[in-house]
């Protein structure tokens, strides 16, 4: 069954056409049109489709659209500011953390999240943090290092 519903992504009201069991990947991708959102394993494994909820990141593969209404969802899209790359981005740009980018958005995500929690983590808390999303190209270490070179940048931007 078709129903309306309006889902609040990036600060920004989406007023969308779902079923009742569409998935919010399908609707931020599809129905959203936000395609920077990936879709690797669709069964919570990978956390390609790491999407943010209320500031905690989700796997869109396995939540409902019609869960989420009511709630903040921050994608990809929504994390730079006035046309500049957040400084997770930044990084993961230096530090050489991404290769293919299917994973990319999820760990960037994943990792906005964590600086919100623990703006200094220490490199096996960002290991353990990021241990649900899953790269195949990169070798986390570059990951890692470009998670605490963003630590350090927004600590010296707030100091
Ligand atoms: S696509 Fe959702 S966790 Fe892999
Ligand atoms: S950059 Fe290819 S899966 Fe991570």
């Amino acid at each position: 069954m078709k129903r309306q519903i309006t889902l609040d992504i990036n600060d920004q009201p989406y007023e969308l056409t779902v079923e009742n069991r569409t998935r919010l990947l399908d609707a931020v991708r599809y129905a959203a049109g936000l395609t920077g959102t990936k879709e690797g394993c669709s069964t919570g494994d990978c956390g390609a489709c790491t999407v943010l909820m209320d500031g905690a990141p989700i796997t869109s593969c396995l939540t409902l659209a019609v869960a989420a209404e009511g709630k903040k969802l921050t994608t990809i899209e929504g994390i730079g500011a006035d046309g500049t790359l957040h400084p997770v981005q930044e990084s993961f740009m230096e530090l050489g953390g991404l290769q293919c980018g299917i994973c990319t958005p999820g760990m960037i995500l994943s990792s906005v999240a964590l600086l919100e929690d623990n703006p200094q983590p220490t490199a096996d808390e960002a290991r353990w943090t990021l241990a649900g999303n899953l790269c195949r190209c990169t070798g986390y270490d570059k990951i890692i290092k470009a998670v605490l070179q963003a630590a350090e940048v927004q600590e010296t931007a707030a100091s």
